[in-house]
């Protein structure tokens, strides 16, 4: 049992079994599907965790409730990470209240073909719920990540309940940087609803906050500053870093040299550059990398009159989360006839705030004296 304050206390469990979250993003270190506990007169249960922890979470909960009951259990986000046990739960607790709002039970319903109406207590933004020494506060989070989302604020221990929000991949107990695998996390779940988590932040600064306890990942306290202003970037869409990814794809090694050609020009400047592979790179780290830099150089072969696949997808992924403000540098490549070029300006054709640099490079084959001379330019442009 973790204590984190005298009234509040960790639940959840941590999966080291998972290989990829959602389906689609590995987690080399684990992820974590926390749940918390108030103890006031009313006893308060956030959420639930993943399928497969159903007796280790009761467990978790026994060993923390002791003889008790919970009164409630607050339902902040519906997606299965979180719900998967409230069934489990209101079998073994058939006294306890299911806190959430229209939307979640609705959901529950689509779920589990039952919502228990007679125990549901349904809150609208703003509701609070007296649990004794403090009433907890409900603000509605649409969006971040599904429309039922909602955090809770305890304004007693100061303490932001913010579901899906400020969470990152990893165990509870990982290792590992907070900020690459937060970025990671954010980009890849909630990136393409920058403007509902900047309209959220918006809420959440009329708040006193200590800590924050997120469904994923660990407490953040003292970090909690630092974390927010990383939400108000990359919720905006702004550049972290002053500097250049170059993503690229290479089937040959020939656009690979102009990529490295492009690298070593760049870095002679004195910029910030990282490169990525695209066929050997985990694709959710190159899209959060392209977020966080200023500038990004794509390098492509044509391949069957389109895109090389891998850059195909690279793109897509970006699209997929609202990429926008941001330069974007072209290398194309193609034998008889290199249309990635063109390709990579019709994929952005849509997108916010998309400058592409002036000089293109454009590879017939190998490396040329004239791919040369562009790739120079591209780099003086690039550094501008
Ligand atoms: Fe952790 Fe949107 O579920």
């Amino acid at each position: 049992m973790e204590k984190i304050t005298d009234s509040l206390f960790y639940a959840g469990v941590n999966d080291y079994d998972i290989d990829l979250f959602e389906g689609q993003y590995l987690v080399p270190n684990g992820m974590a599907y926390n749940s918390y506990v108030i103890k006031d007169e009313k006893t308060v249960v956030f959420d639930t965790v993943e399928k497969r922890f159903v007796d280790e979470w009761l467990s978790n909960l026994s060993d923390i409730l002791g003889e008790k009951a919970p009164d409630y259990l607050i339902i902040q986000h519906m997606e299965p990470d979180h719900s998967a046990n409230i069934v489990a739960f209101a079998e073994k607790y058939p006294d306890a209240k299911l806190v959430g709002n229209a939307k979640t039970f609705n959901f529950m319903t689509q779920f589990f073909g039952k919502s228990y109406p007679e125990r549901q207590i349904v809150v609208k933004d703003g509701d609070e719920l007296d649990i004794g020494s403090r009433s907890l506060k409900f603000i509605f989070a649409p969006m971040v990540h599904w429309p039922e989302v909602m955090f809770t604020y305890d304004p007693k221990e100061k303490t932001l309940f913010s579901a899906d929000a400020f969470g990152k991949f990893g165990a509870y107990d990982a290792d590992e940087d907070w900020l690459d695998e937060a970025r990671r996390y954010y980009i890849g779940i909630v990136g393409k609803y920058g403007a509902q988590v900047q309209s959220l932040l918006k809420k959440a600064a009329s708040l006193d906050i200590e800590r924050i306890c997120s469904l994923h990942g660990s407490v953040i306290d003292e970090m909690k500053d630092e974390v927010i202003s990383k939400y108000m970037i990359w919720s905006s869409y702004e550049a972290e870093k002053n500097g250049v990814l170059i993503a690229y794809a290479s089937i040959y090694g020939n656009t690979k040299y102009a990529v490295e050609i492009l690298e070593e020009k760049l870095r002679s400047k004195g910029l910030d550059v990282k490169t990525a592979d695209l066929s050997r790179t985990d694709m959710s780290k190159a899209v959060a990398e392209a977020f966080s830099y200023s500038k990004i150089v794509i390098a492509s072969p044509t391949y069957n009159n389109e895109l090389f696949p891998p850059v195909r997808d690279f793109i897509s992924e970006l699209k997929e989360r609202n990429f926008q403000k941001k330069t974007i540098g072209i290398i194309e490549n193609g034998t008889w006839g290199p249309q990635a070029a063109k390709k990579i300006k019709d994929a952005f054709e849509n997108s916010k705030e998309i400058v592409f640099a002036k000089n293109i490079v454009s590879i017939k084959s190998s490396v040329s004296e004239e791919n040369s001379e562009q790739i120079r330019m591209l780099a003086e442009e690039m550094s501008i």
